[in-house]
């Protein structure tokens, strides 16, 4: 009865954590397509075909269904494939709703017109791709109105994350906080959009200062999958065991991955 968690490389691991402890009985196996990362600054076809690559490798180790644990493949790649490519019997789901609906204070899938919120001024931090495909304000207004979102695409902080580099990292948040402050000087609340983010997220809200609230998708996630999967059990997959696979090289992913999640986490060949 596995679920397949994808992503680019180490952020959707953020994502993984949250769902493992809240479902402790689901295998969950976890594919980080690191070869080919980072997604954020790739063109949209790239992206979608990378994605079908991860899902269909996820599918083959009996997970029918996939969380795309990364907002760049949600963003960009998702609805089309929806739309045209993922079979009846599987199920393929974006990270980028639960965050959406823990924004607007609306129940899963309360599907009820837009109405005003309490939150007006709202950071939008993401990679470029994300930031591009304006799929956050798409769907945003299909939920509050009057809601002025600033998005800040946060070049660089994938590849530094992915590099293991946190200096870097931190010094290109904090930059990218405030050029997103010059812009928008008093956000109520930030998105982290991409999964990356969570690992920097003490860097984020300390750059943004203690009145923003800081929304990542990890603890969103968890909750929303764990109610999908009690409505829709037919969904958990044939697959038995919990594995974490990368087309990256095993021994440099596990390491990183260990060192973020400080505590051993082994990777195996795609
Ligand atoms: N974790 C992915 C996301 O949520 C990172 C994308 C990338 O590889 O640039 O967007």
């Amino acid at each position: 009865m596995a679920v397949g968690i994808f992503d680019s490389g180490l952020g959707g691991l953020t994502v993984y954590e949250a769902v493992a402890r809240a479902m402790p009985e689901v295998p969950f196996v976890y594919l980080g397509d690191n070869a080919h990362a980072p997604y954020g600054v790739r063109d949209a076809d790239d992206i979608f075909q990378l994605t079908c690559a991860g899902v269909e490798r996820l599918w083959d180790e009996g997970c029918d269904l996939v969380v795309l644990a990364c907002n760049t493949a949600s963003a960009v790649a998702l609805k089309r494939m929806q739309e045209t490519w993922v079979p009846a019997d599987k199920r393929v789901l974006g990270v980028f709703v639960p965050l959406i609906e823990a924004l607007t204070e609306r129940q899963w899938g309360d599907n009820s017109p837009p109405r005003e919120v309490e939150v007006k001024h709202v950071a939008l931090f993401a990679t470029p791709a994300t930031v591009a495909s304006r799929a956050f304000q798409r769907e945003l207004a299909f939920r509050a109105i009057g809601v002025d979102v600033e998005a800040q695409p946060c070049g660089g902080v994938v590849d530094a994350i992915e590099e293991g580099d946190e200096i870097l990292a931190e010094a290109l948040v904090k930059g990218h906080v405030e050029a997103l402050k010059r812009r928008m000087p008093h956000p109520q609340a930030a998105m982290l959009g991409c999964t990356h983010y969570p690992l920097m997220q003490r860097v984020f809200q300390e750059a943004l200062g203690p009145g923003v609230k800081v929304y990542s998708q990890a603890e969103l996630v968890a909750p929303s999958l764990k109610d999908y999967l009690a409505r829709r059990p037919e969904f958990l997959g044939p697959g038995t065991a919990s594995r974490f696979l990368t087309t990256g090289d095993p021994a440099r992913v596990s390491s990183k991955a260990t060192q973020f999640l400080r505590r051993q986490i082994r990777f195996e060949a795609a």
